[in-house]
């Protein structure tokens, strides 16, 4: 039996994981609220809420999955990307850990982690794909079309030339002053909002990539005008404006992936990543797939925003092969994996 210790510290979510192989024992995430007030994660606080939080939550994960921590086999951590400071608290407290209970150490690349999410065995996760399979992983910081022949062996065949999906979403709501992060403020006003209320043009960027920026400038610029003659157009249109834009956004993402399907001749289709969350691409994936024959894989909500159980899963499949790092390591802010 392998036990797995996952520790995420990349960006404002402090989290530790326990799975028993492929099986989910424990998933503990401190959130940190400390940010909400400045509308985006300050880096300087968030690594001194991750020194607060990470041995509280480590010792949490353990007790909830009922081991001690002398029965681990591992433990994997985020290596990057994310933010330097934040990834050093998990990183230096995952090497005193192992080094005093003389376990080996896995890094963890946190976008191959969010991909990786779909083979937890737990009840939230209903299938487990085939490969090779597509992964379209939407995040706070990228945008990728992912070719996954193996746990292993990841091909990026398409990304963002600019900002994200997740910041497409988040400065949108910034505009209109919806709190931070302001995706899952969109996606619940657009529950109830009329999607094709307002339109936005969609970015023409060639082959699978993707650009964002654009939609985020042409959203300040339609209201900026709209405000000119209506000081409460936003207030007045707020869940019109919130559908249409999620709407866009879907529509974006989905033209791309229909596109890397065709080209790729692979049906097999999953979402990864915090926007994965999002219940319009949620139920527009679902609605292409029954369309076009696509085999669908949608993570369980709480295995799409960042969690340490992927980082866990990630760092199985790496203990498997005897993949180990060593405690000189570091880890690095930008993404390694191309
Ligand atoms: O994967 P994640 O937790 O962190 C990163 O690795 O970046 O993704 C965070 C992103 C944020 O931009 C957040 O607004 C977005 O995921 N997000 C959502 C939803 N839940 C989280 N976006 C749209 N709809 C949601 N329900
Ligand atoms: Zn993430």
């Amino acid at each position: 039996m392998t036990y797995i210790l996952g520790i995420e510290s990349s960006c404002d979510d402090t989290s530790a994981a326990v799975i028993k192989n492929t099986r989910v024992l424990s998933n503990i995430i401190a959130n940190q609220s400390v940010h909400s007030s400045y509308g985006g994660v300050v880096p300087e606080l968030a690594s001194r809420a991750h020194q607060q939080n990470i041995i509280p939550v480590v010792d949490v994960a353990l007790k909830q999955a009922n081991i001690s921590k002398n029965q681990l086999s591992a433990i994997a951590f985020t290596r990057g990307p994310g933010l330097l400071g934040s990834l050093l608290v998990g990183t230096s407290f995952t090497k005193s850990l192992a080094l005093a209970l003389d376990i080996p150490i896995i890094e963890v690349d946190h976008l191959k982690a969010h991909i990786l999410a779909h083979f937890l065995d737990d009840d939230e996760m209903i299938n487990t794909p085939g490969f090779p399979f597509l992964c379209l992983t939407v995040s706070g910081g990228h945008t990728q079309i992912v070719k996954v022949s193996s746990p292993s062996d990841m091909e990026i065949i398409g990304e963002t030339i600019d900002d994200a999906a997740g910041e497409a979403f988040d400065k949108s709501a910034k505009i209109m002053s919806l709190p931070y992060p302001g995706g899952p403020e969109i996606d619940k006003l657009a529950r109830i909002g009329n999607s094709s209320a307002f339109s936005f043009p969609k970015p023409k960027i060639p082959d699978l990539n993707y650009s964002f920026s654009g939609l985020k400038t042409s959203f300040l610029y339609f209201l900026r005008d709209k405000l000119k003659v209506d000081d409460d157009f936003i207030e007045n249109n707020k869940a019109d404006l919130a559908a249409s834009i999620q709407f866009t956004i879907i529509d974006i993402l989905l033209d791309k992936l229909k596109k890397a399907a065709k080209v790729t001749g692979i049906s097999e289709i999953a979402i990864a990543g915090g926007v994965s969350a999002n219940s319009g691409l949620r139920s527009a994936i679902t609605q292409t797939a029954a369309d076009l024959g696509w085999r669908i894989h949608i993570p369980g909500i709480k295995f799409t925003t960042d969690n340490a159980a992927m980082i866990a899963i990630a760092g199985y499949f790496k203990y498997q092969d005897k993949d180990f790092s060593t405690q000189d390591i570091t880890p690095y802010a930008r993404s390694k994996f191309q």
